[in-house]
């Protein structure tokens, strides 16, 4: 939550700032700021309430001087609403200094009264105030901007990321973070520190990772990392594996919909490097070897979208590794005493490698014992170097808010890990694991395939439903948890009631639910498999039939049992059971698109939600 970028170098601050919030947006939206220092010691401040767009329009109705160093900030409200005097930058020194902050300041309410008792009068509600007000008052004690930060970080409770500039020191932005993202992107002349790489990918794709509780201060030509306590430590340098160009919108109506259109490339670039002739090959699992052939059971810790693509992963893990397998919201896990031990091995999956929640959970599993496994998309993230080993979904950038190609890319990344303690564990036969490697193989042209079909007919259903109420969900086995995602994407996405139901759970309350025009997707399983499931997911449809819903099918092609009950089928191409939700997902994810569309609201950026969450 909340995009931070600094700069400095030979550059437009300002450029570069507003470049990097707008690359960073959808971190936060309830407001933005900006503020720039030039050569001669002069900062100004621009911040408005609103989206990044408010704030540029200020910025050309009332424009400051440029520099060559600066700070910016896209805001998430967590303390005091999104109003103008909250935005960030805050200021401290008189208004010599200015300060950004991401996270939450947990013991503010006791430095605030610490800081009024001392003379110092606060603007805002903010726990990011008093933030700038202590840095300020080191900065005046020592002189130093970066041992003012180290002064005042060890004060700090709670998780937070700060960027600071200040007059007397043009050409310097100190940062520090505990918990909260920092990343530092490294240029010729020139330096730049995001929430993310996003902020600076444009400008180079040189980065370096920060850890935890450590103090970065960038000039133009030189980068120092310390420990809170000015102890030098090491950062890992890395290449962003993406270009600018992959996060920009490129003639598509919104970010949702190209990174929908992009999701068989999300699976094919997961997989790829990782299977061949007919085997799975992870090597990034080495560091996990010994704890592998060890494991005697998985629990996997997600939130919302990441934690639908794990519960799928908990079907292939069981049924092809044949390991006991928990999946658990990670905000749940922790405060409860779970069981871990050495044998357990913990994978977490986010897609921005940021989540508060998991990030928690994976550090209390670590330190019960339990062996960690990060399932991350974006690269230089926290819970990866928070883990024993990282395994990274290749979906590429994923800027609207809404989760949907780092979901399939999530569960063939699951399923890859799945199949490779299949062999090593001897619960496949090679002729097995062929067939699943092939099936994977084969899902970018099915997802390519129900995409390019089914769209235009769904985008019809949804502008038909413009007025729709409540959409319920349905699916059975691994098509339970493509309801709950598909459920998910319509809250989110179109402010609409929607809840996914396991198909059997129906009779035992959620049919009361059933009124006349009702609208139920159900996710159909395909008739070939040996089980009743396509038998009894029918009589469903059939209950709730007779009872007035109007019935949206998701099954395969040829399955005629299913015509006579749905209203409308939507057909995914042939897969094993396993396969099936992969493909079913993609059609929901771009109904919840279209209903958001129809209504006229902003898909990439829904009210109330940022795409990382990174606080508890
Ligand atoms: O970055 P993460 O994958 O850890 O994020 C987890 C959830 O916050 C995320 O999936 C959220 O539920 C999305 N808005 C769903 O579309």
């Amino acid at each position: 939550m909340c995009g931070i970028v600094g700069y400095v170098g030979p550059g437009s601050s300002l450029e570069v700032l507003v470049g990097g919030l707008r690359r960073q947006e959808y971190r936060g939206y309830d407001s933005a700021g900006v503020a720039v220092l030039d050569d001669g010691g002069t900062l100004a401040i621009r911040k408005k309430a609103g989206k990044l767009a408010v704030l540029v329009d200020e910025l050309a109705a009332s424009p400051i001087a440029d520099g060559h160093t600066g700070i910016g900030h896209t805001r998430w409200a967590t303390h005091g609403g999104p109003v103008d005097e909250n935005a960030h930058p805050h200021l401290g020194d008189d208004g010599r200094l200015a300060l950004i902050h991401n996270g939450i300041i947990e013991n503010f309410a006791e430095l605030r009264e610490e800081l009024a008792a001392a003379g110092e009068t606060f603007t805002s509600e903010t726990d990011t105030e008093a933030a700038a007000l202590l840095v300020g008052r080191a900065y005046r004690e020592t002189g130093d901007l970066t041992e003012a930060m180290r002064r005042v970080v060890g004060r700090l409770e709670g998780a937070f990321t700060l960027l600071a500039v200040h007059a007397d020191t043009p050409g310097v932005v100190v940062g520090a973070r505990r918990n909260s993202p920092l990343v530092i992107g490294l240029g010729e002349g020139e330096n730049f520190l995001g929430s993310d790489v996003a902020a600076f990918v444009e400008h180079t794709r040189r980065a370096m990772e920060i850890g935890q509780d450590q103090v970065v201060t960038i000039r133009p030509n030189e980068v120092s990392v310390t420990a809170f306590d000015g102890s030098p430590v090491p950062a890992r340098e890395f290449e962003i594996a993406w270009d600018a160009s992959a996060a920009e919108k490129g003639g598509w109506s919104s970010f949702m919909k190209k990174e929908i259109s992009e999701e068989p490339e999300a699976v094919a670039n997961t997989l790829r490097g990782r299977v061949q002739d007919g085997r799975v090959r992870i090597p990034e699992l080495e560091p996990l070897a010994d704890a592998l052939a060890d494991v005697d059971r998985i629990v996997v810790i997600a939130c919302g979208t990441a934690a639908y693509a794990g519960m799928l992963g908990k079907y292939a893990l069981e049924a092809w590794a044949h390991v006991p397998v928990d999946v658990e919201l990670s905000h749940e896990f922790r405060y409860r005493d779970p069981v871990l031990t050495p044998r357990t091995l913990v994978v977490s999956v986010s897609q921005s490698g940021e989540t508060m929640d998991t990030l928690m959970a994976v550090k209390y599993a670590r330190e019960h014992g339990a062996r960690t496994l990060s399932i991350c998309n974006a690269q230089g993230a926290t819970i990866p170097r928070e883990s024993d080993a990282v395994v990274y979904t290749h979906a590429g950038p994923e800027v609207a808010v809404a989760s949907t190609k780092a979901f399939v890319a999530q569960v063939a990344a699951l399923y890859l890990l799945a199949l490779q303690l299949a062999e090593s564990r001897g619960t496949l036969t090679h002729a097995e694991i062929a067939r699943a490697v092939e099936q994977l193989q084969a899902l970018p042209e099915g997802l390519a395939t129900v995409i390019a079909e089914s769209s235009e007919r769904i985008a019809e259903l949804a502008h038909w439903m413009g007025d729709t109420e409540s959409v319920l969900y349905l699916g059975r086995h691994v098509g339970y948890p493509v309801a709950l995602e598909g459920a998910l994407k319509l809250k989110e996405l179109a402010y609409i009631h929607a809840e996914g139901f396991a198909a059997g759970e129906l009779k035992h309350g959620p049919i009361a639910l059933i009124e006349p025009g009702q609208v139920v997707f159900v996710i159909v399983p395909s008739p070939r498999h040996a089980d009743s499931l396509h038998r009894k997911v029918v009589s469903n449809i059939q209950e709730i039939r007779a009872r007035g819903a109007r019935v949206i099918a998701i099954a395969e092609l040829g399955d005629v049992g299913v015509v006579p009950y749905a209203d409308e089928v939507i057909r995914i191409p042939l897969a094993d059971r396993l396969f099936e939700p992969i493909l079913a997902v993609a059609p929901l994810h771009v109904f919840g698109m279209e209903l958001a569309a129809a209504k006229g609201l902003d898909v990439d950026q829904p009210r109330n939600l940022a795409k990382s969450v990174t606080v508890e």
